[in-house]
């Protein structure tokens, strides 16, 4: 995690500094800070501020520090309390060596001893201070910054990016890639450095990714890439479609509201994309593998995983195709018993993900197929994978996702389709039915919101607020998305909610049910399914329980049970998640805008998990 920038070039940095930390804030906001080399007595100076980039902005009204090179950072504590000391750029002893970083470096501990004793007086809990008291001791040592450069990254232990600026070397940046990702934008003498290139989208769009284990000197017209050895690596420029516009929030009074009314025109626009793909190449494999496909491996993270627990339905209901679903972080740790004739899928919105991106990359070792599913073409993940399928739901600002899960669903749905139509499984004309039925399921997810908003905003959003705990109840399909619920309520309000599959109500949980914690119960539009939720319902009921549930049209003695209740028009009952989410979303939004949560920026989140 954590936002990593810098700038060196014909123009003052502070502006893309900044400018670049805003947009990087999904990756962490708990401080901030900048350094750069004063232009007339080539000093290195800072500032830094505890919590949100604003704060740090304030400071340059009295400090107002600018330069032709210089770095920022936006944190996600990893190490050391959110404070000032702990906030990134870190120095040496000297002051003349600031870093920073995104990751970490495991063996920080041992090397922080060995420098302590040697002297060095640390100001912070970080591990990224051990990186500036090193270089310090290893500039010393080799009288030259290269040499210097490769024995510290040799010791440097972990998955990690992060630029340093020298007072020595005033007219160089270094940055150093291990896992993490850094991208460096080339300009027209001037040079870009972040970690995605949302930061210096509108500046240029000639990016270099540092391939892994690579480091570069960079003045503001050459690039000198490098590997762990100190051998020269080619540099590879890539031409890149960035537009900043999409990330603006418009009329609307955040992110995360924009983003749940854009999910409609993200399903439309995934399905008119994926119509017109060449899909098993994007994907890296033959039509000959999908139609011989044993199985489906599914790997990802939070709500990535919500998505892909759904499409688990998808894939065994429609392609016939057993279908295992992982956490990444799990699938890391357990044996693996690589299988020939299945697709490693992972699912990832940032791409970046380290446990999934790790997960893949143990899949790859060991010679399976894989491919990611991802709303980044330039993430890590898509370079690291066979292939990839892209969601296409734009970027995505607020921390808790919204469009990119539906856009997961749609691909995942669509993919599936599209495996059952190669299998001879459904017709042509069934897979244009199944394209239909997502269309209509983003018209009924919006349609929904708009039903419903008036109620939520002037009534039922003021009731739920002034409730502690949530229990959120699904079945079959509604249980995974009734864990995607119960998180979207959890992460942005901060109100406890724990989920459970309905029918383990009886097993323990139901101990809990009482008047003060309302059940969000989640309705499968499937009859078999439904008569066990009514049950379920009245187990709930009978106990004094308040319940409120999101049901399908025709479903009358569930909505008779309810205290509160959502009606979605009937649809498909793979597609009722979709369908549903837009309202869940509005719903759980509006109860965190009445407790006045920073619902962009929840407290302790990041958007893009990049450590382990
Ligand atoms: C929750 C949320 C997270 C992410 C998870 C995986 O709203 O956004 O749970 O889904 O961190 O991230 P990606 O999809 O980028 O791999």
């Amino acid at each position: 995690m954590c936002g990593v920038v810098g700038y060196i070039g014909k123009s003052y940095c502070r502006d893309y500094i900044i400018q670049g930390l805003s947009r990087l804030e999904y990756r962490g906001y708990d401080s901030s800070g900048i350094a750069c080399i004063e232009p007339k007595d080539k000093k290195l100076v800072f500032l830094k501020s505890e919590g949100r980039l604003q704060n740090l902005i304030e400071k340059f009204n009295d400090f107002p520090i600018n330069g032709f090179a210089g770095i920022g950072h936006t944190r996600w504590s990893t190490h050391g309390i959110v404070s000032q000391q702990n906030a990134h750029p870190q120095f040496d002893c000297q002051k003349t060596i600031s870093i920073v970083h995104n990751g970490i470096i495991e063996n920080h501990n041992d090397l922080r001893l060995k420098l302590e004793s040697a002297g060095h007086i640390f100001n912070s809990t970080t591990d990224t201070e051990v990186i500036a008291h090193f270089l310090e001791d290893l500039l010393v040592l080799h009288k030259a910054l290269m040499p210097a450069l490769i024995s510290l990254i040799k010791c440097l232990e972990g998955a990690y990016a992060f630029a340093c600026l020298l007072q020595d070397f005033s007219d160089q940046i270094i940055v150093v890639r291990k896992r993490s990702p850094l991208c460096i934008g080339v300009g027209q003498d001037e040079m870009f450095i972040a970690s995605d290139l949302l930061a210096f989208s509108g500046r240029t769009n000639k990016v270099l990714f540092l391939p892994d284990e690579s480091f570069a000197i960079i003045t503001k017209d050459l690039i000198q890439l490098f590997d762990f050895n100190g051998n020269a690596l080619p540099i590879d420029i890539k031409e890149v479609i960035t537009d900043s516009t999409l990330s603006q929030m418009g009329a609307y009074e955040s992110y995360m509201l924009k983003e749940i009314y854009e999910q409609k025109s993200v399903i439309n626009k995934c399905v008119t994309s994926f119509k017109a793909s060449n899909i098993w190449d994007n994907l890296g494999v033959t039509p000959e593998f999908i139609k011989n496909l044993d199985t489906i491996n599914l790997i990802a993270c939070g709500t990535s995983w919500h998505a892909a627990k759904i499409a688990q339905f998808f894939f065994e209901k429609i392609c016939l195709i057993p279908t295992r679903v992982f956490l990444a972080s799990e699938f890391r740790y357990m044996p693996f018993f690589p299988e020939t004739k299945s697709l490693y899928l992972a699912i990832s919105q940032s791409g970046e993900t380290a446990d999934t991106l790790e997960a893949l990359a143990l899949v790859k070792s060991m010679g399976c197929a894989s491919a990611v599913i991802t709303n980044v073409a330039s993430s890590s993940m898509v370079r690291q994978a066979d292939g990839f399928l892209l969601t296409h739901a734009g970027p995505e600002i607020a921390v808790a996702s919204t469009k990119s899960f539906t856009a997961q669903l749609t691909a995942l749905y669509w993919l599936c389709n599209k495996m059952a139509l190669e299998k001879s499984i459904i017709t042509q004309k069934e897979m244009i039915a199944s394209e239909e039925d997502l269309r209509l399921a983003a018209e009924i997810l919006e349609n929904c919101i708009e039903n419903y908003k008036i109620k939520i905003i002037t009534d039922l959003a003021i009731k739920y607020a002034s409730y502690k705990h949530f229990i959120f109840l699904g079945r079959h399909i509604s249980y995974p998305f009734a864990l995607e619920a119960a998180l979207k309520l959890k992460e942005i309000s901060y109100i406890f909610s724990q989920c459970y599959a309905a029918g383990e109500l009886k097993h323990g949980p139901i101990a809990l049910i009482d008047s003060q914690t309302p059940v969000i119960l989640f309705s499968c539009f499937d009859s078999v399914i439904y008569q066990k939720l009514v049950s379920n319902a009245q187990e709930v009921k009978s106990r004094n329980g308040h319940l409120i549930v999101f049901a399908f049209e025709g479903q009358t003695e569930l909505i008779k049970l309810a205290d509160t209740v959502f009606v979605i028009p009937q649809i498909n009952p793979l597609l009722a998640p979709i369908a549903m989410t837009g309202l869940m979303q509005f719903f759980v939004y509006q109860i965190a805008k009445v407790l006045g949560r920073p619902i962009d920026r929840p407290r302790n989140l990041a958007k893009s998990v990049t450590v382990e």
